[in-house]
């Protein structure tokens, strides 16, 4: 199906990828306003509100590494599951043979459980990580304002959440940051630090730090919807879904990623993850949503018919029971086409590089908007982000690594197809018009 060798790499520009990974990691925690010997807040105590799944995994993360967490939630019930689940994430490491017992003990008795907001009057670091809800978020925020310690650092956990709105209901906004874990957080190695308008130096150079120490790979980003990571991945699900609108299924959209190198096609990741995820945001948006570009809701349509994914037996894909093996869904492909056919789509047969091209090249070119924003300091760092935390293969070096091999000018022409097609999301970056015409690439940045 059209394939070229263009996403093929070489055993030699293997190792240049991973070389390029290697230089970048270690270049991320180099931020060029913060001198590498800014001294760092001490950080003996660390308190974590909501007790969920992220709360516990970062409560790990933090006993892991010896330093003594109090978890707070608002109610027993949440607290007891939080609990819960670190013993069980324990227990299962212990019995895999990665933990011996003796440490989970020591481990465990670093974590203790309240009830009581007041119990964050000792951290030097606090992280909320309750809902996803900016009155909720203000409203912790405004508490830890008043029964926090001068100096402690007020982090916050949200996705994409503006940070400068959680910081100026404080009276403290230097201390307010960002700390993007990823789920699972006691193992994903990721973590993007979100620097606030007003955050200071040394609060972002801890938290960096604090990363190293935990085991994670710390990127730096400015507030962007989404942050880097996930602005980059809105760009990646959309065209794969643009994709099954105009012709693909999903089991060759995700064929030709997993050909690229991703483990998992995107439409078997939805259906693991559950397709209802933000489910109720997206709906709430529709009524508001700009008119002037194509937007995709089959992913709502799915959830209407019940298809949430692996656990309710249908998704993308339909499954067997007990079995997480995607097998297609004639069904779910009448649907599509049903779908196309109702938008006026007249459905076409897609290459394996243009579908490859649309999943990763709209990341590009957002990837280009940011760097232009200096919401990312370098393409090293967005590079990093997709290796550490979205399962981008490791052999192309990440999506700006990526651009650069295949050559921008190229990229850019795709692009400019994909746009003359589809309009208002492929509007070409400035900055990688730029770089092209200039034969330059991200790396010369
Ligand atoms: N789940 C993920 O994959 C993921 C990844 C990265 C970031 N996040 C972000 O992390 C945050 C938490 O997400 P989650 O998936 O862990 O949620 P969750 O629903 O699993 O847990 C939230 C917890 O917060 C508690 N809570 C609610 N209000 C509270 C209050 N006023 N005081 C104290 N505790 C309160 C709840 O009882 C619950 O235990 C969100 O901002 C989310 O966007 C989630």
């Amino acid at each position: 199906m059209g394939t070229t060798d263009l996403f093929t790499v070489t055993d030699a520009e293997r190792e240049r990828a991973l070389a390029h990974a290697r230089a970048a990691t270690a270049e991320a925690s180099h931020i060029p306003d913060i001198p590498a010997d800014t001294p760092l807040r001490p950080i003996h105590r660390v308190a974590v509100i909501g007790a969920g799944t992220m709360g516990g995994g970062i409560a790990m993360a933090l006993a892991n590494i010896g330093i003594p967490v109090t978890l707070i939630d608002a109610n027993q019930q949440g607290l007891e599951r939080g609990l819960e689940r670190v013993r069980d994430n324990y227990a299962g490491s212990v019995a895999r043979g990665k933990l011996d017992p003796g440490e989970r003990d020591r481990r465990l008795a670093l974590i203790t459980c309240t009830l009581q907001m007041s119990a964050v009057k000792d951290a030097d670091l606090v992280i909320e990580a309750v809902f996803e809800d900016i009155g909720l978020k203000q409203d912790i925020f405004r508490q830890l304002d008043r029964l926090a310690k001068p100096g402690a650092i007020l982090a916050t956990n949200t996705s994409g959440l503006d940070v400068d709105q959680i910081a100026a209901v404080t009276t403290r906004p230097q201390d307010v940051v960002g700390a993007h874990f990823f789920s699972p957080a006691h193992v994903m190695k990721l973590l993007e630090v979100v620097r606030a308008k007003d955050t200071a130096p040394d609060v972002i150079a801890t938290l960096m730090d604090l990363g190293r120490r935990m085991g994670k790979v710390a990127v730096l980003s400015r507030i962007y919807p989404g942050f880097i990571g996930n602005a980059l991945f809105r760009n990646y699900t959309r065209e794969a879904h643009f994709l099954v609108e105009d012709g693909a299924l999903p089991h060759e959209v995700d064929a030709a990623l997993k050909k690229f190198g991703y483990a998992m096609g995107i439409f078997a990741v939805h259906d693991m993850a559950g397709n209802d995820v933000g489910y109720q945001t997206r709906k709430a948006q529709m009524a508001t949503r700009p008119t002037d570009r194509r937007w995709n809701d089959l992913i709502l349509k799915l959830c209407d018919q019940g298809r949430f994914g692996q656990k309710s037996g249908k998704g993308w894909y339909r499954y067997e029971k007990g079995d997480r093996t995607p097998q297609r869904d004639p069904e779910l492909e009448n649907f599509v086409a049903e779908e196309s056919a109702r938008m006026g789509i007249e459905r076409k047969t897609m290459s394996e590089d243009d579908i490859i091209k649309r999943c990763l090249y709209g990341m590009i070119n957002e990837g280009a908007k940011l760097l232009e924003q200096q919401i990312a300091l370098r393409p090293g760092d967005i590079d990093i982000v997709y290796l550490t935390g979205y399962g981008f293969p490791a052999h192309h070096g990440g999506p700006m690594y990526l651009a650069d091999r295949i050559g921008l000018p190229s990229v850019l022409a795709d692009i400019r197809r994909f746009h003359a097609q589809d309009g208002f999301w492929w509007q070409p970056a400035p900055l990688l018009v730029r770089l092209a015409e200039e034969g330059k690439t991200f790396g010369d940045l």
